[in-house]
């Protein structure tokens, strides 16, 4: 039975009673990273305590003891968005795996005068790679324009792409507005002009099932510290055949098969071709508990629970006169709001004295208030462990004011 309350005692954070400014932490920045549960804190300490050794590399045991768990992270991550195990690359997390795919696939098929595709409401990480891709190879950049909630609606990608469109990148869930968009259907219409779809997955793997088969995405990619495993690892996802025609962004050790003195070389197939130098082990292993702690909880258990618990954190919030609520109707467990008459930082100043840790400001989406007409705005992102109590706290904070905010009120 699925018990946010009960899963809270798996988590250190939790249990060590955090305070902040002298009170208890309320943390609603979930978006931003997460916390770790016990599962993976051991992983890690186990691994230096009783399993160090480099991979790929030792012809003893212990080597080959990390060898197994390696791959064993690759079956279970490719369980996780249901891929085939080669075809799970670790990165360092999301912003490196969509680089690895802007600057090793894309920038190889892009031609003067093609056309990228992405959308206003897309984070840095999606966006200035393709930018950079765009001014290298003298491609076009377009966006799918937003519909007037901010969604990105199928049919406004039809307006927009044509047969000079060779990449569709968009966030499967917008980490600003909390929409989750329709990807099995924008690959639909990508693929039928000869595109590929590029999926951000940053803040949709760690709270839905996301199935790379079914959305029929080309590559995909995720942080493992937004879905509880460690910071400094990643994952990008791609089809084999497409991994197979991508050049790796760093060369070195672990990912060549033979090289020579005239500087010919032989590299490894995918994955390994792209995890070149001394891997991530204990984020990798770490990915590996973290990944079936959230396989054990079960994908559709968090994605029910937060969206009831956004449901209700919308229902409280919308009564309060002195909030704009700026998705109300989105779906994932991200609220972006602002206080009447407050500035978006001087808020979570504010929520921090009060014990409540949010994101404020443009969330790394900058080209969003082109969309949005609103510079800055608080986030509250919810996980499967934020609670009823969390989100009555932050609302009778937000209802009472206080007199931080009375000076800001005219
Ligand atoms: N991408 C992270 C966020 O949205 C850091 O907060």
């Amino acid at each position: 039975m699925f018990d946010p309350k009960k899963l809270r005692n798996d988590f250190p954070m939790f249990r060590n009673n955090i305070q902040m400014q002298n009170k208890p932490l309320v943390f609603l920045d979930n978006a931003s990273t997460t916390f770790k549960p016990d599962c993976v804190l051991n992983a890690i300490k186990d691994y230096y305590e009783f399993e160090t050794s480099n991979s790929h590399r030792g012809d003893y045991d212990l080597g080959y003891k990390v060898d197994v768990l390696i791959d064993e992270t690759r079956k279970d991550v490719a369980k996780l968005i249901n891929s085939e195990a080669n075809e799970v690359v670790f990165t360092t997390g999301t912003t490196h795996s969509i680089n690895q795919i802007a600057f090793g696939y894309a920038r190889k098929i892009l031609h003067k005068g093609d056309e990228i595709i992405l959308t206003k409401a897309e984070h840095a990480s999606n966006l200035l790679p393709w930018f950079k891709v765009a001014e290298e190879t003298g491609a076009v950049l377009k966006y799918i324009p937003l519909d007037k909630e901010g969604r990105v609606a199928t049919d406004n990608l039809k307006k927009v792409i044509s047969n000079k469109t060779k990449v569709v990148a968009v966030a499967q869930v917008s980490n600003v507005l909390g929409f989750i968009a329709d990807i099995k259907s924008l690959a639909k219409v990508a693929h039928e002009f000869g595109a590929i779809l590029v999926c951000d997955g940053a803040q949709s793997v760690p709270h839905m099932k996301v199935d790379v088969k079914d959305l029929d995405v080309d590559f995909l990619s995720f942080s493992g510290h937004k879905m509880c495993g460690p910071t400094g690892v990643g994952v990008l996802y791609g089809r084999f055949n497409l991994l197979k025609e991508m050049d790796p962004l760093i060369l070195g050790g672990g990912m060549n098969a033979t090289f020579k003195s005239t500087g010919e070389m032989e590299l490894l197939p995918p994955p390994a071709r792209f995890e070149a130098g001394t891997l991530n082990i204990e984020g990798i292993i770490g990915l590996k508990a973290a990944v079936n702690y959230l396989l054990n909880i079960g994908l559709d258990n968090i994605r029910e629970y937060e969206e009831s618990l956004r449901k209700y954190a919308i229902d409280k919030l919308s009564k309060l006169n002195n909030v704009i609520i700026y998705n109300k109707n989105a779906e994932a467990g991200i609220i972006s709001f602002n206080v009447k008459g407050i500035f978006a930082q001087d808020e979570a100043t504010f929520l921090n004295y009060k014990g409540i840790a949010v994101r404020s400001g443009l969330h790394c989406a900058k080209i969003l208030p082109e969309w949005l007409n609103e510079f800055a705005t608080v986030r509250v992102s919810i996980y499967f462990y934020t609670t009823k109590e969390d989100i009555d706290y932050l609302v009778d904070i937000l209802e009472k004011g206080g007199d931080f905010l009375d000076a800001y009120f005219a």
